[in-house]
């Protein structure tokens, strides 16, 4: 197993991101392939692989302008592949990859009712600091949460 920080070259890893994005997320939330390219070129993506490279975990990270902050826009693990630990392996080694970076805070949002993410994120350090409402259109609130690094 091992974490990637993709290339845009790499255009057979680029096609399964864009992949699990629509089966992870539908129409909701999920990055097309602009915002997947522009994570690459101008932010980071990672990605957490089997000895075959297949896919077991993304983190799709978006720099603060001005700040060492980042905002981690997207994190999925293909469905197949849940509750195995993937997750909690991409988000410790994705952190201190960003750390090298001189990152030193991470922002993310998080549906409340999606128990599962919220729980791996608090056990992974993140705090919910805010409650934005109708974030996302009417009734489509988000936890703000956030790490220190
Ligand atoms: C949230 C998600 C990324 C977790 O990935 P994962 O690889 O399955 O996570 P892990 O196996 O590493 O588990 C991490 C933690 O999540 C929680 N968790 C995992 N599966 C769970 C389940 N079925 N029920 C409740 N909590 C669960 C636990 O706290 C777990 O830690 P623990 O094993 O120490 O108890 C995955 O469920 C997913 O891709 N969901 C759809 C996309 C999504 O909602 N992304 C988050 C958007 S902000």
């Amino acid at each position: 197993m091992r974490v990637v920080e993709v290339a845009e070259n790499d255009r057979e890893l680029i096609g399964k991101i864009h992949e699990n994005e629509l089966h992870s997320f539908g129409t909701m939330g999920g990055a097309d392939m602009w915002m997947i390219m522009s994570f690459i070129r101008y932010g980071k993506l990672y990605v957490l692989l089997n000895e075959e490279d297949k896919l077991l975990c993304v983190a799709q990270y978006q720099g603060v302008l001005g700040k060492n902050e980042a905002f981690l826009y997207g994190f999925s693990t293909p469905l197949e592949e849940r509750g195995k630990g993937y997750g909690k392996i991409l988000l410790k080694e994705s952190q201190k990859e960003l750390k090298k970076n001189n990152i030193k805070k991470i922002y993310l949002t998080v549906d409340p009712k999606n128990i599962t993410a919220v729980k791996m994120y608090e056990k992974d350090g993140y705090v919910i600091i805010e409650l934005h409402k109708d974030e996302y259109g009417v009734r489509v609130d988000r936890y703000l949460m956030v790490k220190e690094l």
